[in-house]
């Protein structure tokens, strides 16, 4: 049986997840997985109708997420996965000695036990295109364990994001051993303008030292990364450029388990100023 590739993204009712979705409907099939739908805008650059289809999943509740994925698969026999996103994920903001226990514990929920969840989910029941699927864990620079990307107020979300990057990572290693046709990698969107990077620029107990570093971040302007690389020059990014980024990093053919960095992604920013200079000649 011929089955129908699937890119099944989590969080695209909003925000860069948003923005993927619409990306992906463009040459696939989209399953998204959020509360609230994903809108299909549609697109008049769209050769084939792809579907989009809402599975309506708090993913809070991870003890639903393996039967509620197994129904809609069940329903949709002839679809596998070629393309899993983990986007979703909250930023619970405060600082660490004042975080509830049940706080910490959906963020937990959401940005680890979830994803989690998912990819494991599909890998037990098959789901995964044998010829070749990619998962991308969308993570953040705050994962990092280093004291400059180390701010106040931002533990909890910090801490979920340094868990997830590290499962990831171990991920890679079991598929590698196990389940080849399947690779994982982490992805940074950038520093991007949506509600998540809003809601932490206007907390009122932020860090100071996380208001002085986005400040120095003003949105980015097409053209400036022209004669300058994006890694010295960080800017705020829109949406649908990360989802640009993050779309490269699905469908790039090398895979590694080094986590790409919007901001150090050479080739990618490269091979859009190659399209760019080619569309300018063209016109
Ligand atoms: N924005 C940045 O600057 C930035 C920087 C680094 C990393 N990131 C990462 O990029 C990803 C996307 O961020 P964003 O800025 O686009 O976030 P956003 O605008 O806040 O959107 C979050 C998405 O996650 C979904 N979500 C949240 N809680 C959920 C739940 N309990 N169950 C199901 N879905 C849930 C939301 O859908 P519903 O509300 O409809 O459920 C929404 O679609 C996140 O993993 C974030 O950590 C963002």
């Amino acid at each position: 049986m011929e089955h129908k590739p699937l890119a099944l993204i989590t969080g695209g009712s909003r925000g860069i997840g948003r923005c993927l979705v619409r990306s992906f409907l463009a040459y696939t099939d989209v399953l998204n997985v959020s509360r609230t739908p994903a809108q299909d805008a549609g697109s008049a650059a769209r050769r084939e109708p792809h579907e989009l289809h809402n599975l309506s999943v708090d993913l809070a509740d991870v003890a639903r997420i393996e039967p509620c994925l197994g129904a809609w698969f069940d329903a949709h026999p002839g679809h596998r996965v070629t393309t899993l996103i983990h986007n979703a994920a909250v930023s619970p903001l405060g600082w660490l000695h004042e975080v509830s226990p049940a706080e910490v514990d959906q963020a937990f929920r959401v940005n680890v036990y979830a994803p989690l969840t998912i990819t494991t989910s599909l890998l037990r029941a098959g789901r995964f295109a044998a010829d070749g699927a990619r998962v991308v864990y969308v993570t953040s620079s705050l994962a990092r364990p280093v004291p400059e990307l180390s701010f106040a107020c931002l533990g909890l979300y910090s801490m979920t994001k340094a868990a997830l990057s590290r499962m990831a990572l171990i991920q890679s290693r079991e598929f590698e051993l196990t389940a080849p046709n399947v690779t994982v990698v982490r992805a940074h969107p950038g520093i991007v303008d949506t509600d998540l990077q809003r809601d932490l620029r206007r907390h009122p107990r932020m860090d100071p030292a996380f208001g002085v570093k986005t400040a120095g971040l003003p949105p980015f302007q097409e053209g400036e990364w022209r004669d300058r690389s994006p890694k010295d020059h960080m800017r705020t990014i829109t949406p649908e450029f990360s989802a640009e980024f993050i779309e490269w990093v699905a469908r790039s053919s090398d895979a590694t388990s080094d986590e790409y960095d919007f901001y150090h992604a050479e080739e990618f920013h490269a091979a859009r100023r190659e399209v760019g200079h080619q569309e300018n000649t063209t016109i």
